[in-house]
């Protein structure tokens, strides 16, 4: 008899946790106010929990699922990934994301762990969550949730942790502004790369780089960028560097050149492109 009641309550405690944190990652979507895709993987909050879960983000105009359904069209951005690190499961589901490259802008992440489970932190530690990277870590208390974002100002960045809000049954928001661009402009002395292109003189080379406006009828166009992009990088709090290429790219044989393929190598953040 008394085995039969801890059993039940156990089980009552278990869905109580769980409604807490359906109504939490419900209301997390709404506060979002925009059109979401919701992608759930390695949860372990039971079969019943979960439909619960799909039918209230249904009921909320939200599509929820357990993986990127490939016959149905996402839209990136509006896309948002849901994993509970307290399940084991979500570890795989954090490492697979990381090596299809779905932390980076324009997917949005929200990964629940319990604030008693803090080994588990060191699953997100790994992720390169870069400046553009929109993660945010719910620390659950019991029924409240705790908010942060996550992210690194460079690959080999210490993890920057910005409080977002709390959730108490309703969810308050303190980020001043919603937008990222306007919150994340502090690369933190971190280098980024330009790409250059030289199609007049390997003077341009020497000259660019010191900024001293000589030989300025070779590369004018190369120069002028550079110019707006030193100011950028400043606003930035960026170091700049640099890299040289021959030609913007050409794309033979599915592979790009030139200076797309420095982009899309990770060799060069940025390169300066004009109409003439
Ligand atoms: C998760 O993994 C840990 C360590 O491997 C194990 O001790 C624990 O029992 C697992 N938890 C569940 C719910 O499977
Ligand atoms: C991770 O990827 C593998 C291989 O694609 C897949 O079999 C597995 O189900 C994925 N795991 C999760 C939790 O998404
Ligand atoms: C949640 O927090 C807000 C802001 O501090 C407060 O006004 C509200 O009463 C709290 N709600 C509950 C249910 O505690
Ligand atoms: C600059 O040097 C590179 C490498 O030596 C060469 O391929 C390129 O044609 C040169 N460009 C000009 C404009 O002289």
């Amino acid at each position: 008899m008394l085995a039969i009641f801890v059993l039940i309550m156990m089980s009552t405690l278990v869905t109580a946790k769980d409604a807490a944190a359906i109504d939490f990652v419900i209301n997390f979507i709404g506060n979002e106010n925009k059109p979401s895709d919701l992608v759930y993987g390695g949860l372990c909050w039971g079969k019943h929990a979960e439909l619960n879960f799909v039918k209230a983000a249904k009921d909320k105009g939200v599509r929820a699922s357990g993986s990127l359904n490939t016959r149905v069209a996402y839209h990136e951005q509006d896309i948002i990934f849901l994993a509970d690190l307290d399940c084991n499961g979500s570890h795989e589901f954090l490492y697979n994301a990381s090596s299809k490259h779905l932390f980076r802008f324009p997917y949005r992440w929200l990964v629940l762990l319990s604030s008693t489970n803090e080994a588990k932190l060191m699953y997100l530690w790994r992720i390169p969550l870069l400046i553009t990277s929109d993660l945010v870590l719910a620390r659950r208390y019991g029924d409240f949730f705790e908010l942060v974002e996550l992210h690194k100002p460079a690959p080999s960045g210490s993890m920057i942790t910005t409080p977002r809000g709390f959730f108490n049954g309703s969810l308050i928001d303190i980020r001043p502004q919603k937008e990222l661009y306007r919150r994340r402009r502090n690369l933190m002395g971190h280098h980024l790369t330009m790409a250059n292109i030289i199609q007049d003189s390997n003077t341009t080379k020497y000259y660019l780089p010191r900024d001293d406006r000589l030989q300025l009828h070779h590369d004018a166009v190369a120069k002028v960028c550079w110019v707006f992009a030193k100011v950028a990088f400043e606003l930035l709090n960026a170091t700049p560097r640099y890299t040289f290429s021959y030609r913007f790219g050409y794309k033979v044989n599915g592979q790009w050149s030139g200076m797309v393929r420095d982009i899309g190598d990770n060799k060069a953040d940025l390169g300066k492109r004009y109409k003439l």
